[in-house]
């Protein structure tokens, strides 16, 4: 890697650490650019995948968004996850049961490239879907490119950050419907945290966990969904249907 673009990406660490709110974190933040990562950007930036870094948008336990550019300047996303996290173990279970992924990794660095690689696919099956998404641009291990939703330099407002209304609620639940029938897919980490809500767009992201409606577990993670969702709009005064009523919809 150029030496300069190299103090850089050590420059946006640095300076990213006054955004750290949780010092348990500092470790682990410390660690995102090791020399692997180092290397991984590199050769992004080689396969013309990607122009540039500058600053973090997001962190958080697993990964951390950056704005970055292509190299014809238009802004990106780049999703780095930390290899050094711990959530191995639990990421597991979302990729044995799942037939389009072979022999289980070995090592958590595999584990995590495998995740990269499955939130790739499952946003190129949603969008295939027509479900809109952040567009995936490229993946090399524990790094994902893909469409920057907002205004960069700023991180876009989640439902959870927003005021929503009875078409968010109608828009959710088709949305989790069409996941289910054309894609195929069970999104198995739906909240208002995983929605945004860009001036009139909604986006659903952030599918790493996402799992084919043929995973063992995929009916007990759409409940789960279904149930976080229902919970959420009740919250804000927005009931339609219970979480039994919608999983009877969404399945038959
Ligand atoms: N495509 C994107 N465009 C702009 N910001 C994004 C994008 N993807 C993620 N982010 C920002 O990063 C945050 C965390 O992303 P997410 O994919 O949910 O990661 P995590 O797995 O850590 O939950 C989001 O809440 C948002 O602020
Ligand atoms: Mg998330």
């Amino acid at each position: 890697m150029s030496s300069k673009m190299k103090e850089k990406l050590l420059r946006i660490e640095r300076e990213s650490r006054y955004l750290r709110k949780d010092s348990d974190q500092r470790k682990s933040m410390e660690e995102v650019f090791d020399r692997a990562t180092l290397l991984a950007v590199e050769e992004l930036i080689s396969r013309k995948s990607l122009g540039d870094l500058f600053g973090v948008v997001n962190s958080g336990k697993e990964a951390r968004v950056y704005y970055g550019a292509s190299q014809n300047g238009e802004p990106l996303a780049v999703k780095i996850y930390l290899t050094s996290s711990a959530e191995f173990k639990r990421r597991m279970g979302y990729i044995a049961g799942d037939r389009r992924f072979g022999k289980l990794p070995s090592n958590s660095r595999e584990a995590i490239f495998l995740w990269v690689r499955k939130e790739f696919k499952n946003l190129q099956l949603a969008q295939s879907a027509g479900i809109r998404v952040p567009t995936p641009v490229a993946f090399y291990r524990n790094i994902l490119v893909m469409e920057y939703i907002g205004e960069p330099p700023g991180a876009p407002a989640t439902f959870a950050e927003t005021e929503v209304d009875e078409a968010d609620y109608d828009w959710t639940f088709d949305t989790v419907g069409t996941l289910h029938r054309k894609a195929k897919l069970v999104h198995a980490d739906l909240s208002e945290y995983n929605l945004l809500k860009v001036k009139e767009e909604r986006v659903l992201f952030d599918m790493g966990s996402a799992v084919l409606t043929s995973h063992p577990q995929a009916e007990e993670y759409l409940k789960r969904d279904v149930g976080n969702m229902v919970r959420f709009f009740r919250k804000r005064g927005i009931v339609k249907k219970d979480t039994e009523s919608w999983l009877g919809e969404l399945t038959s």
